[in-house]
């Protein structure tokens, strides 16, 4: 069974409740979602492997260990999850950037594809799937079904707030790729939305509906 890490961190926990918030701007919203993604990035990226390279410092030559950056991809789900790549490419610059487009049926909360591009060398590199939210986790399974379809095998998945049967069916669904969370919430409401949560998260980062 997965991994299921939920961050105690003083700052991740502020700007998580900052942008559950109903008053909070776009523009906030917006910076608050790339700088939670960035310090949830930075612990998630721990176990990234490392090459010994050569390097001259002034001093002298030496060898060092650097991230192996050609290898990553990070793959947010549209719309939401293209909220959080900045804050990832802020830490790993060279990584590729992969787009999986998922939205929920409203009647039936099911997820309908309608986009995916992925690196052409998915299957060598360190995946990072971001989205805001994991409610009831048909997104974030699909999701990773399509990436695991085109060679995808080391897969983390990475959100602000999940709720438990999101993060069941998850597990479930992909026992193989741990889950990199935020805050975990008490549960979903009658329509599937996140009990407390923060709202529809594409709506509050683009400021639509
Ligand atoms: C939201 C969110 C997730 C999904 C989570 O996207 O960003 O992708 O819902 O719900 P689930 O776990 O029940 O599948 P939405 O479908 O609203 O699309 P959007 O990002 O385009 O607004
Ligand atoms: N999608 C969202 O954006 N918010 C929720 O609470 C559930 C699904």
């Amino acid at each position: 069974m997965s991994n299921v890490y939920v961050f105690d961190h003083p700052l991740i926990q502020h700007k998580t409740a900052m942008i559950r918030k109903e008053d909070t701007s776009v523009k906030d919203f917006r910076e608050l979602v790339r700088e939670i993604s960035m310090l949830m990035g930075y612990e998630a990226t721990r176990k990234l492997p490392l090459e010994e390279v050569e390097i001259t410092t002034p001093i002298c030559d030496t060898k060092v260990n650097m991230l192996k950056g050609e290898d990553i991809a990070i793959v947010p789900i549209l719309r939401a999850g293209l909220g959080m790549v900045d804050g990832m490419l802020a830490l790993v610059p060279n990584a590729k950037v992969g787009h999986v487009g998922l939205y929920r049926d409203p009647e039936t909360h099911e997820p309908v594809e309608y986009y995916c591009k992925l690196p052409n060398d998915i299957d060598k590199r360190e995946i990072f799937v971001v989205d805001p939210m994991l409610a009831t986790g048909g997104s974030a399974a699909a999701a990773i079904d399509f990436i695991k379809a085109r060679g995808g095998k080391k897969i983390i998945f990475m959100c602000l707030i999940a709720a438990p049967e999101g993060i069941e069916a998850l597990q479930k669904a992909h026992p193989d790729v741990d889950i990199f969370i935020a805050a975990k919430d008490e549960k979903l409401n009658e329509n599937a939305y996140i009990v407390p949560g923060l709202g529809d998260a594409g709506d509050r980062l683009y400021g639509t509906k």
